[in-house]
């Protein structure tokens, strides 16, 4: 298969990410289907990405016009056999359990066209989890995606299963949806831009956590030397602190090590007061105008 043989999408799973995902594919002209395992799901999810649609319309990226003729280019069905029909590559993003993963491919394995391409859109996972469940695995990659509001950048991960052509097609589509393409030349456990900022969480918690410095002096150092408007511990509270304690306490619990253990501890803290980051509007700051934002910040006035 080239590039230009690929115009039908289907999206498995229609949430947080599937909803981008799909309003992506279908502003570059690709035909989305849009599956979830209910009507009433796949109802507010064609809600919310008639809000997406809005969003670009608002950033002056896409006019009325434009944005009404997307979401005609979506079709959201929970009928499997229907999502499966025609498909030329399929983009999975149902919830991060191995084992549901494992079962919906397989599941669309059967109803596919033998030609179509499978990606997941895992966050944490590696494909080599899934390949045999694909039952096509020289035909499958993780293709991951971040917010697509504030980022056009995803990693493509093969696994040692993946055929080169599938790599380098599923490279040549991500591009084909204005993507900057990151490409892993081998299974890792975590994508380039979230193993360096779990580096850089990793190394904030320490501090704070040993009480070494304080958590507005960590994101004040990060923000004076790298001229950002928000340091790491803005990050985490963007991102929520529950996520970021269930993957700090997962490879405390995974490696052992007492450092991590102590991360994780910190940050439980917020989340048993439920102070979850930016969206309870507490987290390590106070939402909507985090201390980190105000003018004399910097200087610590
Ligand atoms: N949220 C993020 O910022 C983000 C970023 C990158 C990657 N991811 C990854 O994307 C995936 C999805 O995350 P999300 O935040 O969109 O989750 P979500 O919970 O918002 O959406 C998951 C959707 O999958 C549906 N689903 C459940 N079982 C299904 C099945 N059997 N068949 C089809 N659909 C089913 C659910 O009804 C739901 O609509 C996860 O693997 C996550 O790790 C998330």
């Amino acid at each position: 298969m080239k590039i230009e043989d690929i115009r039908r999408v289907l999206i498995l799973g229609a949430g947080t990410m599937g909803q981008q995902i799909a309003f992506l594919c279908a502003m570059h002209g690709y035909e989305v289907v849009l599956y979830d395992i209910s009507a009433e799901i796949l109802e507010k999810a064609m809600r919310r990405i008639g809000k997406l649609g809005t969003w670009f319309v608002s950033m002056g990226k896409l006019t009325q016009e434009q944005s009404g003729a997307i979401l005609q280019r979506i079709s959201p069905t929970d009928d499997p056999a229907q999502a499966a029909q025609d498909i030329d590559i399929v983009s999975e993003s149902v919830p991060e359990d191995p084992m549901l993963k494992g079962a919906v491919f397989a599941q669309f394995n059967e109803l596919c066209p033998e030609r179509t391409i499978f990606t997941t859109n895992t966050s944490t996972l590696v494909p080599s989890m899934f390949a045999k469940d694909t039952g096509r695995p020289e035909k499958f990659v993780a293709l991951h995606f971040h917010d697509v509001r504030i980022s056009n950048v995803v990693d493509v991960m093969p696994h040692p299963g993946a055929a080169q052509e599938v790599v380098s097609l599923v490279h040549d589509f991500a591009r084909s949806i204005g993507q900057i393409v990151i490409m892993l030349k081998k299974e890792n456990n975590g994508y380039v831009f979230n193993t360096m900022l779990s580096s850089l969480f990793f190394s904030a918690l320490t501090l704070a956590s040993r009480n070494v410095a304080s958590i507005e002096d960590v994101d004040r150092s990060w923000m004076g030397i790298m001229h950002t408007p928000i340091g790491p511990f803005g990050i985490m509270d963007q991102v929520g602190l529950s996520t970021v304690w269930s993957i700090t306490s997962y490879w405390a619990q995974k490696t052992g090590d007492p450092q991590a253990k102590a991360n994780a501890d910190f940050i439980k803290q917020y989340v048993d007061k439920g102070s979850l980051g930016f969206k309870t509007k507490q987290g390590f700051y106070s939402y909507p105008n985090p201390t980190y934002a105000e003018p004399g910040f910097l200087s610590g006035e």
